[in-house]
């Protein structure tokens, strides 16, 4: 797939495409950096997170890239209820009576475009182009509570809030748990 490129810093098309995260993690990582704002200490931790949830059942990225760098990726796996991230958010889910969502779901579990590529449609495209793939009817994730371009964006691909004020230990702002039926909605 590719988007036309507008502007005059970045002429170039970008193309999203399946990545091998485990060998492009250090790329993937100072997209992250920039994109979320990520310290050299947090990306040290992350990497380690990341090699990890590579090795789960089921995990895939995809990366966008423009003249073969790295500008935007997406990962992400099959929910299991044993894993970290599915503790964490399951006493919130299930206070709401929302916890059925934590199975046959399709976690996304990190999207992040590189500033300068943002809003020209990179990052709707990974995530449709991921959950698609998936074969559960269904996809969660969580996104810090605010009105960011990201809530934006996953509102408008059909995920609702299942839970708010949701704690990460180590996370110094709570997250929102949203849950969306797949395919994601189009446009
Ligand atoms: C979230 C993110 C990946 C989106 O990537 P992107 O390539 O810019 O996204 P797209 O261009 O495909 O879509 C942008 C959409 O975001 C939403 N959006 C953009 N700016 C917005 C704003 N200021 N307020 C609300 N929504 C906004 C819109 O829904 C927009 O869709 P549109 O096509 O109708 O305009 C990117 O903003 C990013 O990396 N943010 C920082 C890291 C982050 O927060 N990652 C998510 C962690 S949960």
């Amino acid at each position: 797939m590719r988007f036309p490129g507008h502007g005059h810093r970045h002429p170039e098309d970008v193309v999203i495409g399946p990545l091998d995260l485990s060998a492009r993690v250090d790329e993937a990582l100072a997209v992250q950096a920039l994109a979320f704002g990520l310290g050299q200490d947090e990306v040290a931790v992350r990497r380690q997170i990341v090699l990890r949830h590579m090795t789960y059942p089921g995990a895939r990225a995809l990366g966008a890239t423009s003249a073969e760098r790295l500008v935007g990726f997406v990962y992400g796996m099959p929910n299991n209820r044993t894993h970290w991230w599915s503790t964490v958010v399951e006493p919130y889910l299930r206070a709401r009576d929302h916890d059925e969502w934590l199975d046959n779901s399709f976690v996304i579990t990190e999207l992040h475009v590189h500033p300068h590529y943002q809003n020209r449609g990179a990052g709707r495209s990974l995530i449709t182009t991921i959950t698609d793939a998936a074969t559960e009817p269904r996809s969660i994730l969580s996104a810090i509570d605010t009105d960011s371009p990201a809530r934006g964006l996953y509102r408008s691909l059909g995920y609702e809030d299942l839970a708010r004020q949701v704690l990460f230990p180590s996370a110094p702002k709570p997250y929102a748990v949203m849950g969306a039926p797949l395919p994601l909605r189009r446009r």
